[in-house]
């Protein structure tokens, strides 16, 4: 295969289609994908109020598909939107009103789809458009293709028959490779996002454990679980119920997340501890105010550490530090640390912070005021 070039004859870079797994294993467990997903509604430029996370079945050609979906009332997209929504390491956001986004690397989308399931579809409704992208590593094997095409199609007038003449390969292509055989049952899923606008985002072909089973279960009401090994070691709730991860996810909730039909109890980190203590702070060189260190005693005492936000996002859950990797220390164990690290760079997984001077320094100092707190 000839290499695209730019205008100068100088070759451009390929993506091949197996990258789309590749990227998606960034995300060592589905949790950290989901938040991906929670983010982009959260995010100031979609700002979504509300996000609802089903388990739902589509009926395919006289087969039910088990289905992912993701749907929020935030600001939707349309087609130039949705390329980039679809592209890798675009990623325009910026502060609204005093909200920090999450999202900076142009990636989360597409590592946190493809690490749930195979394929995606998005389907969105924003002020003057409804547009419809699909994302489908099942769909690019069986076209044998070499990059990474994604079908986009926008409908004008928002009627059926009324896709515009140049998208008509993409609207073949998602009618054929997705869910959705006509048009007018992409439109019925369309106009069923409820409001003026929001979008909805479907993921099929969900992935499944070496054994064959489900990754995620759905089986609890109200909630999706990972199912833990039965190892004997006690795990926080937050790493096997999505409903009690989200919980935490945000410092200060701001944007409704239901999961199987239920809201999420919005409540703030430190609200469930005892012996709180807001005196302590942490005032790193590189920033002009003090961050607050909220210290507080689990109820549950088996799960401690710092609990690490950035930008009001859960980076690193119950990080032990200092005194408590030392099991002599009794006193420490129990004890909550809650930080907002903004001046701390996540990595693209948002599951850590970039191992470099700030981060060693901010460790030692909240580790010192741990110490502290705990009486040592
Ligand atoms: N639910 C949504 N509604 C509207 N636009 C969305 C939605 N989800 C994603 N987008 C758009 O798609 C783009 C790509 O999302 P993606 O998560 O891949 O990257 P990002 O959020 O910009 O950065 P990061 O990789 O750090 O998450 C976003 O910048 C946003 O413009
Ligand atoms: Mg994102």
């Amino acid at each position: 295969m000839a290499a695209a070039k730019t205008e100068r004859g100088i070759p451009l870079s390929t993506i091949s289609p197996k990258y789309l797994h590749t990227n998606s294993t960034s995300h060592t467990g589905p949790f950290s994908a989901i938040a991906e997903l929670i983010d982009n509604a959260y995010d100031p430029d979609v700002n979504a109020k509300q996000i609802w996370i089903d388990k739902t079945q589509i009926n395919n050609k006289g087969k039910d598909i088990e289905c992912l979906t993701f749907r929020d009332d935030g600001n939707g997209l349309n087609r130039d939107l949705m390329h980039q929504m679809l592209s890798f390491g675009i990623s325009k956001k910026k502060a609204v009103n005093g909200k920090l986004p999450i999202g900076m690397y142009g990636n989360g989308f597409k590592s946190g789809s493809m690490r749930l399931g195979k394929d995606a579809i998005v389907l969105s409704k924003s002020r003057n458009d409804l547009c419809v992208g699909m994302l489908s590593q099942t769909y690019l094997e069986e076209i044998d293709a070499k990059q990474i095409a994604v079908p986009i199609i926008s409908f004008y007038e928002q009627e059926a028959d009324n896709v515009m003449e140049e998208h008509q390969a993409s609207l073949r292509d998602i009618l054929e490779h997705s869910p959705f055989n006509t048009e007018d049952e992409l439109l019925t899923e369309l106009h069923a996002i409820e409001g003026p606008t929001g979008t909805k985002i479907i993921i099929w072909n969900l992935r499944r454990t070496s054994e064959g089973n489900m990754e995620l279960d759905f089986t609890t009401e109200n909630d999706i679980r990972i199912i833990c090994d039965d190892s004997g070691t006690s795990v926080p709730e937050s790493h096997s119920s999505l409903r009690a991860y989200c919980s935490i996810l945000y410092l200060e909730p701001s944007m409704q997340i239901n999961i199987q039909g239920q809201r999420v109890e919005k409540h703030c980190i430190y609200e469930s501890l005892d012996y709180i203590d807001r005196s302590y702070s942490y005032k790193p060189n590189i920033v002009k105010k003090r961050i607050p260190i909220i210290f507080g005693v689990n109820k549950s005492k088996q799960h401690y550490g710092l609990m690490m936000y950035h930008n009001n996002r859960l980076i690193k859950a119950y990080h032990r530090v200092g005194c408590q990797l030392k099991a002599r220390n009794r006193r420490s164990i129990g004890v909550i640390g809650v930080i907002e690290c903004n001046h701390l760079k996540p990595t693209h997984n948002k599951q850590d912070f970039e191992d470099d001077k700030p981060y060693r320094n901010t460790i030692k100092s909240v580790a010192c005021k741990l110490r502290e707190y705990s009486g040592i």
